[in-house]
């Protein structure tokens, strides 16, 4: 009896579920992807989180709800929500919002299968691997292996666990009894996923030997050579170093090609952070900055941050044609990975990562490269430089701004001085300068009029670290910004 009928709601009727999903796209399209990017609209709707709270009507009930109010509660999600792809988001190391990597996401999502075996994930199996062999391509190596992961942080992680397996296989079997002290490397710019991975993968944040970075945040290979020494002679064993292309504040490219050295000198393992400067490599003109990745072990690339790839898009990519990844995450379970399939059980890649269900995230890479082409998204990154440059060039002309240093990528790094500090400089002067940004912050997002992040850094009181990422940006958008932060600043 209670199985003759479909269930209440849009449950297995089609004729509901198809009105339910047109209207709700509609309202995506509307809301989300034009209202979401249009410049003339706010980039957020702040509200305080009781208040949100109320307005979201959260609590889960006993009952469903009719489709009238599930549209309405869709409405109201996106209009609380950050406009990512707004052209006044400069917030995060991404921004804007790909059309065919918007459509592909949506595939996606439809399909909600698993990249784990060829049987469930045909299409995306062997697209994840000619995804991965063109972003190899570009790193300069001929062959290797590779993974999309669940962000940077996870491919970084991925790239400790593998380079330790690579020296001490039985670590596997054995865990941590298997080890001697390590010592990994990473420069004091690095990104804190690198000390999250040690904690995480049980080396101990201790095991992190900072290394110096210089003036312009670049790591000094004099000083990580020093800090290998030091390590052996504290008795710890060196295995890896992480450099860093484009780092997350300053957007400094450590010289790779004499960290190489240092790395061939004592036999360690050189992993790129290139999460987010890897996407230069598509430059003709830029991507000298990465010049001596092809030697490294493994990279690091977030397609997600500079391309626009969408959420999550980061590949870790390997040097490794030994299948070192199936070796050090497999464990062959037998329900899944049966050896007897049909086809080339090869095509099963789920072994290669410590998760079982993985999300696809190539395909959204895939269509936005059919569409736009290597030559297309040569072109982003190429106009994001020029927009940077053009930022660059309007800070150091207007009188109350403040460069913190000349930037070598697209994170360009500034104080906004009021005129009430700028006339004569207190005693005070950096603690007061310290609360600008907070404050500027806090009336942008207040009138939902833009996003720019700030922090505060190594001796550096809190500055601006406005990220040019968003392809839709224009000069008049770098105006803009920087006539609000006038406007909003004059009375601090
Ligand atoms: C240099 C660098 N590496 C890694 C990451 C982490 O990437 P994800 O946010 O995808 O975990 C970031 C994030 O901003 C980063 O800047």
């Amino acid at each position: 009896m209670a199985d003759s009928k479909p269930l209440p709601c849009a449950d297995g009727d089609p004729v509901a579920m198809e009105a339910l999903l047109r209207e709700v796209f509609s309202i995506v399209v509307d809301e989300a992807v034009l209202k979401g990017t249009s410049a003339s609209e706010k980039v957020c709707e702040w509200k305080e989180p009781e208040e949100l709270k109320q307005l979201l009507d959260l609590e889960l009930r006993g009952q469903g709800e009719r489709r009238e109010q599930l549209l309405e509660r869709c409405r109201a999600v996106i209009r609380y929500s950050v406009k990512t792809g707004h052209p006044r988001f400069f917030n995060q190391l991404f921004s804007g919002l790909d059309p065919h990597a918007l459509a592909e996401r949506i595939i996606t999502e439809s399909l909600n299968t698993s990249q784990y075996t060829y049987e469930i994930a045909p299409v995306f199996v062997l697209m994840e691997e000619e995804v991965l062999s063109k972003l190899r391509a570009l790193v300069g190596w001929t062959s290797g292996d590779g993974v999309f992961c669940p962000g940077g942080s996870i491919s970084n992680m991925y790239a400790l666990n593998l380079a330790r397996y690579h020296r001490y296989p039985e670590c596997k079997q054995r865990g941590l009894r298997a080890l001697p002290p390590l010592a990994l490397f990473a420069s004091e710019e690095c990104h804190y996923s690198i000390k999250k991975g040690a904690a995480f993968l049980g080396l101990g944040t201790d095991s992190v030997r900072v290394v110096k970075a210089d003036e312009r945040g670049k790591m000094v290979p004099e000083d990580l050579e020093r800090q290998i020494r030091l390590a052996e002679a504290e008795g710890a064993v060196p295995f890896l170093v992480s450099a860093t292309s484009g780092t997350t504040v300053l957007g400094a490219f450590d010289p790779l090609e004499a960290i190489a050295d240092v790395c061939q000198r004592h036999g360690l393992w050189l992993h790129v952070d290139a999460a987010w400067g890897g996407s230069v490599l598509l430059s003709q003109t830029h991507k000298h900055l990465l010049d001596g990745i092809q030697v490294a072990d493994s990279v690091t690339w977030n397609p997600h941050k500079l391309l626009g790839a969408g959420l999550q898009c980061s590949a870790l990519l390997l040097r490794d044609t030994s299948n070192l990844l199936k070796r050090c995450h497999g464990s062959q379970a037998s329900y899944l990975f049966q050896q007897d399939k049909f086809y080339d059980v090869a095509l099963d890649t789920g072994d290669k990562v410590v998760q079982c269900g993985r999300h696809v995230d190539c395909l959204k890479l895939w269509l936005m490269w059919k569409a736009q082409g290597g030559q297309g998204l040569e072109l982003r990154v190429d106009r994001a430089f020029a927009l940077a440059r053009y930022l660059l060039e309007e800070v150091k002309k207007r009188e109350g701004f403040e460069l913190v240093m000349e930037p070598e990528f697209l994170n360009v790094c500034f104080w906004f001085v009021p005129p009430s500090l700028g006339q004569q400089r207190s005693p005070n002067y950096s603690q007061e300068l310290a609360q600008v940004a907070p404050a500027l912050k806090e009336r942008m997002v207040k009138e939902g009029s833009m996003m720019i992040g700030y922090q505060p850094h190594g001796a550096r009181v809190n500055f601006f670290r406005v990220v040019v990422a968003n392809p839709a940006l224009t000069r008049a958008d770098v105006d803009f910004l920087l006539d609000e932060l006038e406007r909003l600043g004059r009375d601090l």
